[in-house]
């Protein structure tokens, strides 16, 4: 297929683009910048030059595309209406299309809220974060467009040895010599490896049915405390973790950052069921130790 990608830079993004160019797919890619388009030619990777914000000047290339996929995120504070004028552009300018586009539109683990001892999936009811409510009701918007085959994907945690959601406890255990948590050391996320998240992806694309959402997590529920001592055991810390009290950092990041300090636990059995999604990476603790 020929694949428009917003967000082909991004954490997750990356690994969603080499994972289809290696099964076939042809890429174009959304770059704003000239530090992210020369990333994207290194790879060879075909370019359209234009912003999340201005989605008018480029929305012309979903004519020449089978699917877009979209995993691109501005992490600002209008970020909801940013995304609600790209999508309304998007559905406004899939109107004219000769055929329907595939369409993979992104959520997350944290629209779920919190769990606890229960495990979510797709037939549980949306809590999400105040700052990703608008993600529900954009997705909402996609799905009821005539001109899209919709399909919704809901990453955990997406997290490789070196970076993704293990960044931050990374970046503290080098710089500051101590391990640096928010909200607490008892709480669980579900995660997933990079590269099994673009399988998914890939897989969603392939054979995914429109209307459907997939939740993506190779692991249920990882203790935060269990990584952060396994990132500090890699690390040769003898410090205790600096567990930073929630509003505090979100007095620090904004709104967003309450998503890492849910308890939280999300289960990826129907995209296995279904679509055969067998996650290579099933223990994040000897991964990222
Ligand atoms: N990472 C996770 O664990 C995770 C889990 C669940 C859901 N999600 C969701 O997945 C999406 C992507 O997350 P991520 O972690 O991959 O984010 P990220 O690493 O910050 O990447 C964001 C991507 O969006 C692009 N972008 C940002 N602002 C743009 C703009 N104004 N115009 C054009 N492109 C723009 C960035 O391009 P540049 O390279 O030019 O900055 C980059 O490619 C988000 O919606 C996030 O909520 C992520």
């Amino acid at each position: 297929m020929r694949v428009f990608i917003l967000g082909a830079t991004g954490a997750i993004g990356q690994s969603i683009t080499l994972e289809l160019i290696a099964h076939g797919h042809e890429i174009v890619a959304l770059a704003r910048s000239d530090t992210s388009e020369a990333k994207l030619v290194a790879k060879n990777i075909s370019v359209i030059r234009g912003d999340l914000r201005a989605p008018v000047e480029w929305c012309k290339i979903i004519h020449d595309v089978d699917a877009i996929i979209h995993v691109a995120g501005t992490f600002s504070d209008d970020e909801g209406d940013v995304d609600h004028h790209l999508v309304s552009v998007l559905i406004a300018e899939a109107k004219r299309a000769e055929q329907k586009i595939r369409f993979i539109y992104t959520g997350g683990c944290w629209l779920f809220g919190e769990t606890g001892d229960e495990i979510a999936d797709e037939t549980s009811e949306f809590d999400p974060l105040s700052a990703f409510y608008w993600v529900v009701e954009n997705s909402r918007l996609v799905f009821e467009a005539p001109c899209f085959e919709t399909m919704m994907i809901h990453p955990a945690m997406v997290y490789d040895r070196d970076g993704g959601t293990m960044s931050r406890f990374l970046s503290s255990a080098r710089q500051a010599g101590r391990v640096e948590v928010w909200g607490s050391l008892k709480t669980r996320w579900p995660v997933v490896h990079s590269e099994d998240n673009a399988q998914a992806y890939r897989l969603v694309l392939e054979h995914g049915q429109a209307g459907q959402s997939y939740c993506v997590a190779a692991e249920t529920g990882v203790w935060v405390g269990d990584m952060a001592a396994v990132i500090g055991q890699r690390f040769g810390l003898t410090t205790t973790p600096w567990v930073r009290d929630v509003f505090d950092v979100v007095r620090e990041h904004g709104e967003w950052a309450f998503g890492p300090t849910l308890d939280q636990q999300i289960r990826g059995e129907k995209i296995m069921r279904t679509l055969g999604w067998p996650p290579k990476f099933t223990n994040i603790l000897t991964e990222i130790g």
